[in-house]
């Protein structure tokens, strides 16, 4: 953290949460806590709170939380930098000179941007000698010429454990540079490895033109198929898009979404130079916004299979989110935009794009295929479907639009289905507001995170690890030894391990570990995750019990998912992994 602790201690000693909250928003005393209406989203009934001895705001209805400074952060649409700063004059103290740890900061990722450029650079020459003529034939196999495998950068990691790491080392990188780029993973033994081996490479490289991370993939059909670099200081996933630095100067004047590399580099050979893809995970809100930067419309391209289609689906509520015009192209006879191509050939895609659909239409037409409206009664159930839909759609013209042709392919009149929608849309309403009123009366909220970005794959073991969060932060005392009692490669949750990994770090170093030592660290859905974990608070008992009582139940889900054997010896676990599934794919 830039900003030194016992400046950001003074800063929040002088900002107490329910002062500086209560200049955007009235709150009201309830319990221990105040209420109000959520400054975040719009809301009729309060269920926005804050917890003055916990120092938090959480909303329970939008999700939304975190400690004074993210409240600034969001309600002023600052940086963490400039939060401190508005606090600071707020409460009229300096912010101490921390332009030496800033310079520290900036001088650290221009090393790794060097880092990652040698990395790739090395799987590139790697991939051109003779040995690796296996690799070479891969990325040939698979219809791409030698110069669209320039143009992105395309490489192999040998298949051994120290290549890179020797490389690197060579060239004047220190191991704890390697280790921070996510270049090499360490062993429980603490011995560093090379993470990508026998992998076709695939360099991640952000708008500017750095290359930041990677994919990879394996050359034949072993799991995980793909394995990409983790978070670092210079690449966060969800902020990233796979050939944004080459779609960004595209003539055309929209863009393609697809779902994976290889899509997107058929894509690009073919012609369509503004095709991009989400890093292997559900589109997110920023990559949305990064997008909307760049084009006011997008052609939704997704794997044709199931999977495919209702990740479409919530693609399209991320992207309308943004203004953006959103059409959905479906892919007849083959899996995914590369084979698409493959098969039948640029023009024949060109043609799918042409005739690429708005989402509504898709919507509709998705409804429809389930019921058969030659039949009276599935076109009663076709209309209820379809009002429910429409419902849903926020502009009135638009409503109405596709009103009139939802009412069409039923056969009714446009004044039918026009009552059938008002009627789903004081439905809709209805339902809000119940759903609001339970979430307060069950302050735990619903199981899974609000991003979807975050969900859960292992709903029981994600909330015993909450459960752990929330037991360590109440008791730091509680830290002492969870390091053996429970390795942070047992979380099932990639943010909640991730808070986990910090709450050890803090403690060994002396910190304090409170939402303070996470504001600034943690991205803002990662943030509104850890208040929503923190909210709650503990009741006085036996907590060391109930710490055991979560432990075993985070040990019981990685015997049952087969990372941990009844004995506790662990192969998968000496390399650092956990196994994980997601839409079917073997994940790491
Ligand atoms: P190919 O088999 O190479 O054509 O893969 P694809 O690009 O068609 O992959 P698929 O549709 O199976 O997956 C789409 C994207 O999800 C990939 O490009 C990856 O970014 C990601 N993905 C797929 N499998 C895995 C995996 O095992 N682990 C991780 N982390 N990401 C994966
Ligand atoms: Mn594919």
């Amino acid at each position: 953290m830039p900003f030194d602790r016992i400046f950001l201690d003074e800063l929040s000693a002088r900002n107490d949460i329910v002062e500086v909250v209560s200049q955007y928003v009235q709150l009201k005393k309830s319990g221990m806590n105040y209420f109000g209406l959520c400054p975040f989203h719009n809301e009729k009934t309060a269920s926005f709170s804050v917890s003055p001895d916990k120092q938090i705001f959480h909303c329970f209805g939008c999700g939304a939380g975190g400690g004074v400074l993210t409240f600034v952060m969001k309600a002023e649409g600052l940086t963490f930098p400039d939060a401190v700063h508005f606090l600071a004059a707020r409460a009229g103290i300096p912010v101490p000179a921390q332009g030496e740890a800033d310079r520290q900061a900036a001088r650290q990722r221009e090393r790794l941007y060097a880092l990652c450029k040698d990395a790739a650079r090395f799987y590139y020459d790697t991939l051109w000698q003779p040995q690796s003529r296996a690799a070479q034939q891969y990325f040939l196999s698979r219809g791409l010429h030698r110069r669209t495998m320039n143009r992105f950068g395309l490489g192999y990691a040998p298949d051994s454990f120290h290549a890179l790491l020797d490389a690197m080392t060579a060239k004047g990188y220190t191991r704890e540079e390697l280790q921070q780029a996510g270049l090499v993973s360490k062993s429980e033994k603490g011995h560093l490895y090379d993470r990508f081996r026998g992998r076709a490479m695939f360099p991640i490289i952000d708008v500017r033109g750095n290359v930041i991370a990677f994919g990879g993939r394996v050359l034949d059909d072993s799991k995980p198929k793909y394995l990409n670099s983790p978070e670092t200081p210079i690449f966060h996933k969800s902020r990233n898009l796979f050939a944004l630095n080459l779609s960004k100067t595209t003539k055309s004047d929209y863009f393609i979404l697809a779902e994976g590399y290889m899509d997107v580099i058929a894509l690009h050979q073919a012609g369509f130079d503004s095709a991009v893809a989400s890093l292997g995970t559900a589109l997110t809100e920023e990559q949305a916004r990064i997008i909307a930067r760049h084009t006011g419309r997008i052609v939704i391209s997704y794997d044709a299979d199931g999977a495919g289609q209702s990740a479409a689906q919530r693609a399209i509520d991320i992207l309308k989110k943004c203004d953006l015009q959103v059409k959905v192209l479906k892919i007849p006879g083959a899996k995914d935009p590369d084979e698409f191509i493959k098969a039948k050939g640029a023009d024949a895609f060109r043609n799918l794009i042409e005739r690429s659909e708005d989402h509504n239409a898709y919507r509709l037409e998705q409804i429809a295929a389930k019921y058969d409206l030659e039949d009276d009664e599935a076109r009663v159930l076709f209309l209820r479907d379809a009002a429910r839909m429409l419902a849903g759609i926020d502009s009135s013209i638009e409503r109405e639009v596709y009103a009139g042709r939802a009412a069409k392919m039923a056969g009714v009149t446009p004044e039918a289905m026009g009552v059938e929608v008002r009627r789903e849309q004081n439905i809709r309403r209805k339902k809000r507001r119940a759903a609001e009123r339970r979430e307060i009366r069950s302050p735990i909220g619903l199981a899974q995170p609000k991003d979807r970005s975050l969900a859960y794959t292992d709903i029981r073991s994600a909330k015993a690890e909450e459960n752990v969060l929330r037991l360590l932060f109440s008791d730091q005392k509680l830290i002492a030894g969870m390091e053996t009692a429970l390795p942070p490669v047992w979380f099932s949750a990639p943010v909640l391990r991730k808070i986990y990994e910090r709450v050890l770090s803090l403690d060994r170093d002396g910190q304090i570990v409170d939402i303070l030592s996470f504001e600034g660290w943690l991205e803002p859905n990662e943030m509104s995750l850890l208040s929503g974990i923190l909210e709650p608070g503990l009741p006085p008992g036996e907590h060391r019990q109930e710490l055991a009582e979560y432990i075993d139940t985070i040990r019981m889900q990685r015997i049952k998912d087969g990372t941990l054997t009844k004995a506790g010896e662990d192969p998968l676990l000496t390399f650092g992994r956990i196994k994980k599934t997601k839409r079917g794919r073997t994940m790491i």
